[in-house]
């Protein structure tokens, strides 16, 4: 169905802390972020806001090769957030800026002073909103080693939100053993959203060679194979806080994305999805949504979030 009739059917504009979003999937993170052009043209597929690539205070190369594997249910990559340095980024960002969707700033830093440099760097580029990476499960010294600590995460959260004027969402790892926890630090630090789940920590072996087969033998699992644990997190993270949820871990369709609105999230990501679809699969989850929404008679998006929620 051509995008111009799923247009007339029913409402999917959703809204989260200074987003209002056409609407609810978002480009994910590290996916076609690396350009201006690249994020342009999600813009153009029918995403209704895009995350840009972590980005970090100096230039990073990231891992060696290999840093991506396709498994029999996900992709494990440990790409080491490769990255041009938040100076060497700011014509990709601002090229960007103006166009119909809202742009999302992914950033990551070593600590609180390094989040704050970023925020201010990056809100200073007209980004609608931060997305604070602290769960990347692999790269040393960054994400998951912070986001694993409620104490800071709680620290940067305030940190950041006492440095800009745009909202701020963070971004959490599966990788732990309370999740809700984590996401009731944000809470307590005043964040605007929690954005949920990262990659789960991974690996494969290569059994001819005896070894792991990525370079930094461990990785981030991403793709079908995650979405219930992603559901359970978004599920348990509604069940303990008010924020909102940004639901994130293997979404290829309309009925995936629905299932992640019903455990409470208002919208959702999409990542490796990109990689099993192709680009069309932002205007084929909303046109699948639209014709769920309207099977089942559903009026608007926030009638459906979290109504899979216990009580
Ligand atoms: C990577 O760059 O290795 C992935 C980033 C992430 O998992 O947050």
């Amino acid at each position: 169905m051509p995008i111009s009739d799923c247009d007339k059917m029913v409402d999917i504009a959703t809204t989260l802390p200074g987003l209002k979003l056409k609407n609810p999937t978002i480009l994910a993170a590290g996916i076609l972020g690396e350009t201006g052009a690249s994020l342009e043209n999600v813009a153009k597929a029918g995403a209704g806001a895009v995350v840009t690539k972590s980005i970090g205070i100096e230039p990073r190369e990231g891992h060696g090769n290999p840093t991506f594997v396709e498994t029999e249910h996900g992709i494990i990559n440990a790409m080491g957030l490769p990255n041009p340095g938040i100076d060497n980024y700011k014509d990709e960002v601002e090229s960007i800026i103006g166009t119909n969707i809202p742009v999302i700033g992914s950033i990551f830093g070593a600590d609180a002073q390094e989040f704050e440099i970023l925020a201010v760097e990056m809100e200073k580029f007209g980004v609608s909103a931060l997305e604070l990476n602290l769960s990347c499960p692999h790269a040393k010294g960054y994400g998951a080693i912070l986001g694993h600590d409620k104490e800071k995460v709680l620290e940067i959260t305030k940190v950041v939100k006492g440095a800009v004027k745009v909202p701020v969402y963070v971004k959490l790892s599966p990788n732990v053993s309370n999740i809700a926890e984590i996401a009731c630090a944000v809470e307590d630090a005043e964040g605007d959203g929690i954005v949920a789940i990262n990659t789960i920590s991974a690996m494969a072996i290569d059994i001819d060679m005896a070894l792991p087969i990525l370079s930094n033998a461990i990785g981030g699992l991403s793709g079908p194979g995650i979405k219930p644990i992603g559901l359970r997190c978004i599920y348990e993270i509604k069940a303990e806080t008010e924020l909102p949820v940004i639901g994130v871990g293997g979404i290829l369709s309309g009925n995936d994305a629905i299932e992640y609105i019903m455990a409470g999230a208002s919208a959702v990501q999409i990542g490796s999805g990109v990689y099993y679809k192709g680009i069309g699969i932002f205007s084929k989850v909303c046109q699948q949504i639209q014709e769920f929404m309207d099977a089942h008679s559903y009026k608007t998006i926030k009638e459906m979030v979290g109504i899979a929620q216990k009580g």
